[in-house]
């Protein structure tokens, strides 16, 4: 009897325990296979998070690569990230709102994370941030003049801009928007106190064309009141918002061929000395595009493989080629041309503000340390680059040619224009800068025979 009953509760026993084996061994199952899926999940948001950024861009990098790039770069550079907040500023005799609106990627933008376009313009010109951002695909900081009524034409121009176009995602995503106006040429009505006030902004995409669109130049304020454009005031405000420790300091009609910032901060990582020369005490440095400029109806090239036949049939044509020509062409640019494609980008050759490029006026990416922007120089009396890269030639600058990043000008060809009404300006600032402003830069920065404003 005692033996059955011990049969009996050793049979339920082993029962209970095969069936919390089961169970044990289905949970384990369960969490392995969770772990491996959050795991990928995790993964596959990161990958599609990343090919956004890079959209459009040939070159694809891994997360991981990145922030070791990332955190390499920073601690190498000694930056800090900073991020972009919003401050009503006296400038001079301008008001200043800075970080009015903020790019909402490029508030948190690490130091070394990306590298930040900075511009300038009034609102007319914003017709070109759409190309500008898509192509650049990272923190683009944009200074406006908006003196007197021009300031309402300016938020309508911003608002239409980030929420009415294809790509008004990446224009909210990366551009900071400045305003700036003389005191003495304020808005007729209450400005946005705060970015919160300034988004309120009512928008309205059902409008025919954008506001900055065909716009009558001689019916805006800036022209009722003959003001000279303050080109430098806007290029130092947008310089000096930038939170990243490289800058692009161009100009918002010239698009830069795709996948540069990638291709630069890799650059960077491989030799940090490049970059950084100052570490070692040697000289300064800033990194050169070729600049071109393409016929009217050109399709835009996005990597030299592009550039190259439209060069050769002649729909591609150097910078300013009937302007000042020996302005931008940078030292060997046919060896450029010839040069094999690659899709790292290099140093090609090195040279300097000298002989034949004595009026050079290049645009580069630097670490934002050369001079300012003279702000006293107009965009109506030319020289406004030529003034910043003279002080750079006392300061014995060297200029890298980067290959095979490049700029092309928005499409149609310049041709020089006597009668432009600017050439009023050119002879007075001409004057002014031998007379004054060239005495002071020999104050600060010395003198040398091989340099010419
Ligand atoms: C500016 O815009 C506001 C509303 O956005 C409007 O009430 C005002 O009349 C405009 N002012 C001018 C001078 O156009
Ligand atoms: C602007 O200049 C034009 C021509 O040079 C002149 O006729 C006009 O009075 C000026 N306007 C102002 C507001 O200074
Ligand atoms: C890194 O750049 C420096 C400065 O231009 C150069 O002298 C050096 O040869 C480079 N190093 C390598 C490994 O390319
Ligand atoms: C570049 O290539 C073109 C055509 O292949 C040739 O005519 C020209 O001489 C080359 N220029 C240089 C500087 O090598």
């Amino acid at each position: 009897m005692r033996n059955k009953m011990d049969v009996k509760i050793l049979k339920r026993f082993t029962f209970l325990y095969r069936r919390n084996f089961e169970i044990f061994l289905l949970i384990f199952t369960m969490s392995i296979a969770c772990i491996l899926l959050t795991h990928h999940v995790r993964s596959a948001i990161k990958n599609v998070r990343y090919d956004r950024q890079l959209r459009g861009e040939s070159i694809t990098v891994s997360m991981d690569k990145r922030q070791i790039r990332n955190d390499r770069l920073k601690s190498m550079l000694h930056c800090f990230d900073r991020p972009l907040q919003m401050e009503q500023l006296q400038y001079g005799h301008y008001w200043l709102l800075k970080n009015l609106i903020r790019g909402r990627r490029s508030i948190y933008m690490g130091c070394t994370e990306s590298i930040t376009y900075t511009t300038n313009g009034d609102y007319t010109f914003l017709d070109n941030i759409e190309m500008v951002v898509t192509r650049w695909m990272g923190p683009v900081s944009l200074a406006l003049f908006a003196p007197g009524y021009d300031f309402n034409a300016t938020m309508d121009s911003i608002q239409y801009a980030r929420h009415c176009l294809p790509e008004s995602g990446l224009i909210r995503d990366y551009v900071t928007f400045h305003i700036y106006f003389p005191n003495d040429h304020m808005p007729p009505e209450r400005v946005p106190l705060t970015e919160e006030e300034a988004l309120e902004w009512p928008y309205d995409c059902q409008l025919a064309e954008a506001p900055y669109e065909n716009v009558d130049r001689s019916n805006m304020y800036k022209t009722k009141k003959n003001l000279t454009y303050p080109i430098n005031v806007g290029r130092n405000i947008a310089r000096r918002a930038a939170n990243t420790h490289f800058i692009f300091a161009c100009d918002i009609e010239l698009y830069p061929s795709r996948g540069l910032i990638e291709q630069f901060l890799d650059m960077a990582y491989d030799n940090v000395t490049l970059v950084a020369p100052s570490r070692e005490g040697k000289a300064m440095r800033v990194f050169v595009l070729p600049v071109f400029e393409l016929k009217k109806d050109a399709a835009i090239p996005d990597s030299k493989k592009e550039l190259v036949p439209m060069l050769r049939a002649k729909k591609a044509i150097p910078f300013h080629y009937y302007v000042c020509k020996s302005c931008h062409v940078v030292p060997q640019q046919e060896h450029w041309v010839n040069a094999t494609f690659s899709d790292k980008l290099s140093v090609f050759t090195v040279g300097k503000r000298h002989k034949k490029y004595v009026y050079w006026e290049p645009f580069y990416i630097s670490d934002n340390h050369e001079p300012l922007f003279d702000e006293r120089v107009t965009w109506e009396g030319q020289s406004n680059k030529r003034i910043q890269n003279y002080a750079m030639c006392l300061l014995d600058y060297e200029y890298h040619i980067l290959h095979p990043a490049f700029l092309v000008h928005s499409p149609g060809i310049k041709k020089y224009n006597p009668k432009s009404e600017r050439q009023q300006y050119v002879g007075p600032m001409n004057k002014f800068i031998a007379q004054k402003i060239k005495p002071e830069y020999a104050v600060l920065y010395g003198t040398n025979k091989e340099c010419r404003v």
